[in-house]
């Protein structure tokens, strides 16, 4: 059987989705496979002839995406229409990995479905947005919108990470309390890929924790279940001043998902207990 080659290998999701797959698949790095030179995509696919490709692999620094579009551009859309066609011409799915960044600034609260209208607002979630049309491009295709992922330990800047560093050397942060969303274990989220690949599940699919938060409200809850005294004030986004802009209200509506595995996806505040409990320390 040819394995499942997963891009992204190092990467806090590919790494878990390797774990999880064991024998049945194949990692590949950024030093194996440089998605940046588009032309060794097809090339290398052919040469590895997998069963399926999952690519995890992506330009995932959101803010410096925006004064580097052009190379964000090419990891997360135009690579993966090399990945598409080398996956058509060898008759095997491709599984791409998206984001809730396709989503606008909605000032809502109802879950967002697959149905619903995007509208990506930055650089990285416009690439991510294009990444998707072109996934959609392999005959057969699946495209797992995720959010806020955090996992690996702290090697990995996911926001668990960065919050317990900070934490180390400051007892007051600040935190935006006017996103709302459902930071997610890539443990679960990896665990869901697989129920939905071995079901071989195509088309478009949300796939989070359950529930939703603030990244106040998130950053209280890792403090609070780590045992840190850290006082969490609320800020808003304007007054945070990141780069790229993200949506105020990005929560996915899972029930695809559901409805396709039958496998209950854990709270966010579950997952979190979990992973802090057993992240590696290093
Ligand atoms: N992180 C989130 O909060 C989040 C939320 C929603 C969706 N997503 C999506 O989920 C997927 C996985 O994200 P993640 O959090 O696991 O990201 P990650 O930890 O940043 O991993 C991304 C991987 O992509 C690799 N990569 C970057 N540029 C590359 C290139 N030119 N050639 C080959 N490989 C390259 C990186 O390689 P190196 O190890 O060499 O750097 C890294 O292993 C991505 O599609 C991301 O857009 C992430």
């Amino acid at each position: 059987m040819n394995p499942i080659l997963v891009t992204g290998a190092l990467g806090q999701l590919g790494s878990e989705l390797l774990a999880q797959l064991g024998g049945r698949a194949l990692g590949i790095t950024r030093a194996e496979l440089d998605l940046a030179n588009l032309d060794s995509i097809g090339p290398t696919l052919r040469r590895l002839h997998p069963a399926m490709v999952i690519n995890c692999a992506a330009y995932t620094a959101v803010d410096q995406a925006e004064a580097d579009r052009e190379t964000c551009f090419r990891i997360n859309q135009h690579a993966v229409e090399a990945m598409a066609n080398a996956c058509n011409q060898l008759k095997v799915p491709l599984v791409q990995v998206s984001s809730d960044y396709v989503f606008d600034a909605y000032r809502g609260c109802q879950p967002r479905t697959e149905t619903d209208a995007v509208e990506p607002l930055g650089i990285y979630a416009q690439s991510k947005l294009q990444g998707e049309i072109a996934a959609a491009h392999a005959d057969r295709h699946l495209i797992v919108r995720t959010c806020g992922l955090y996992g690996g330990g702290a090697r990995f800047r996911n926001f668990v990470e960065t919050m317990l560093r900070l934490s180390d050397i400051h007892s007051e942060l600040k935190v935006v309390n006017d996103q709302c969303c459902t930071p997610s274990y890539c443990r679960d989220v990896a665990a869901g890929i697989v129920h939905l690949i071995d079901g071989n599940a195509e088309g478009l699919v949300h796939l989070t924790n359950s529930g939703s938060t603030t990244w106040h409200e998130f950053a209280e809850t890792i403090f609070a279940i780590a045992g840190r005294n850290v006082s969490v004030l609320p800020i808003t986004t304007e007054e945070f001043g990141a780069a790229a802009p993200r949506p105020s209200y990005s929560v996915l509506d899972c029930q695809r998902f559901q409805d396709l595995t039958a496998t209950p996806l854990p709270s966010w505040k579950d997952a979190l207990a979990r992973y802090l409990a057993e992240r590696p320390a290093t």
